[in-house]
């Protein structure tokens, strides 16, 4: 199975993204603001430019007024999107689709979300109307599954397990210390992280993402335009949103070692691309690290690392900023929060910015291909996106 897709037909030419954090100082309305006119200013235009926007939000506003009202937009199209943690990188597929379409010439997509004074956290989940037979899970408690089913499956003792993990929170966290849009911005020590307070066990606060507001934005033209923004635009490859049946929750072969949906757009957008070999052609990613289990299993779902071999490749250093693929080179959710619209948007700024040569200090070595990944739901329930991303079009050699 696989999308046609849109291969290099838009790009991107402008791109936003606010710090992260506790905001509580800053409304909805300042967020989408400072990240929508960052991205204008990026891309070199005027709001007046746009033809029509797209807003990704989960849970901080419902129709497209919650961003006409900040923006002023003059009597233009907006679209609101929600798909779980997806919202953000949903909201800029449907963008990409209606730019390539030839409907709208210039789109912004802006992405937002203000948890911390919303209540949120990953232990608070919003009731949802069911038949009284669905398991009630906080995120945590359901993610946490992952750890002991992978440890068994793989041969390893709890301590080496916990060690695995703690080693993904130690990088997402050193990278998010060289990032001044992150919000937690301090390196962790492997020894703080094993032994921080559990919340569902084997997994301690740090070995979850935080809780934060944020906003970021794109501005997104097609293709042969492109050059008339900016020299160094970057080309949209692949575009992949997969829910799935709960197969996990129906069945007994499930067996808590692989996100199905995650596996699936990961097979999506590459048949799109045209890759044939991930670990090899994609230079660096940015993946839905929403806990450390998570993204151990999403190494494997995405060919990054053979089946049970993501647990060596992690403690060899492979997913480092100097690592043979980067992954999460921005600090990831874990230094960021998740802001669910936001995020999306979020990962994909860092590819940008990588791709330009714009990272700073977290620099990667000439990155040729960016991935993107987020997950909603639970591991057996879930919308699971993959978005690619490159600096030229036409290149699939990658790195
Ligand atoms: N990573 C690193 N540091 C964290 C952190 C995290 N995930 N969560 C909190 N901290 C820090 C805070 O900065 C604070 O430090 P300080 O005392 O120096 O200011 C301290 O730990 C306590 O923070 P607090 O906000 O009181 O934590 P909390 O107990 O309210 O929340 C969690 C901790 C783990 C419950 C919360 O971060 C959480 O729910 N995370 C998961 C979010 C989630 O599920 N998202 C959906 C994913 S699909």
């Amino acid at each position: 199975m696989a999308a046609k897709g849109i291969t290099d037909k838009v790009a991107i030419v402008g791109m936003g993204c606010i710090r992260f954090g506790e905001l509580w100082d800053k409304s909805l309305d300042d967020m989408i603001v400072e990240a929508a006119y960052q991205a204008l200013e990026d891309a070199g235009i005027g709001p007046e430019k746009i033809d029509a926007y797209w807003f990704g939000t989960c849970n901080s506003g419902f129709c497209g007024i919650t961003l006409s009202e900040p923006l002023k937009i003059q009597y233009k199209p907006v679209t609101r999107v929600e798909n779980f943690c997806a919202t953000g990188t949903d909201a800029f597929r449907n963008a990409c689709y209606a730019v390539a379409s030839g409907a709208y010439d210039v789109a912004l997509v802006v992405g937002a979300e203000k948890l911390k004074d919303s209540g949120y956290s990953g232990l608070v989940i919003p009731p949802q109307p069911d038949d009284g037979t669905k398991p009630n899970y906080s995120a945590p408690a359901a993610f946490s599954l992952l750890a002991p089913a992978y440890f068994k499956k793989y041969g390893l003792e709890a301590g080496q397990g916990k060690e695995v993990l703690a080693r993904i929170a130690w990088k997402n966290h050193r990278n998010g210390a060289k990032n001044p849009k992150a919000q937690f911005r301090q390196e962790i020590t492997m020894e703080q992280i094993i032994n921080s307070p559990l919340v569902a066990a084997p997994l301690g606060i740090m070995d979850c993402s935080g809780v934060a507001d944020g906003a970021a934005a794109a501005v997104i033209v097609r293709s042969e335009d492109a050059p008339r923004y900016r020299k160094d635009p970057i080309f949209v490859k692949a575009l992949s949103i997969i829910c799935g049946p709960n197969h996990g929750g129906l069945h007994q072969d499930y067996d808590f070692t692989t996100v199905r949906e995650t596996y699936m757009a990961g097979l999506d957008a590459y048949g799109q691309a045209g890759i044939t070999d991930p670990a090899g052609q994609i230079s660096m990613a940015e993946v839905h690290d929403c806990f450390t289990p998570t993204e151990l299993v999403i190494y494997e779902d995405l060919g990054f690392s053979r089946r049970g071999g993501g647990w060596a490749d992690v403690l060899n250093g492979d997913f480092d900023l100097t690592g043979r693929l980067p992954v999460n080179p921005d600090g990831g959710l874990k230094s960021f929060g998740h802001p669910i619209g936001a995020s999306g948007l979020r990962m994909l700024y860092e590819m940008y910015l990588q791709l330009q040569g714009r990272a700073g200090e977290r620099q990667i070595d000439n990155p040729k291909l960016g991935l993107t990944h987020n997950m909603g739901g639970f591991p057996w329930w879930c919308v699971a996106s993959v978005c690619i991303v490159g600096k030229e079009p036409g290149a699939r050699e990658g790195r």
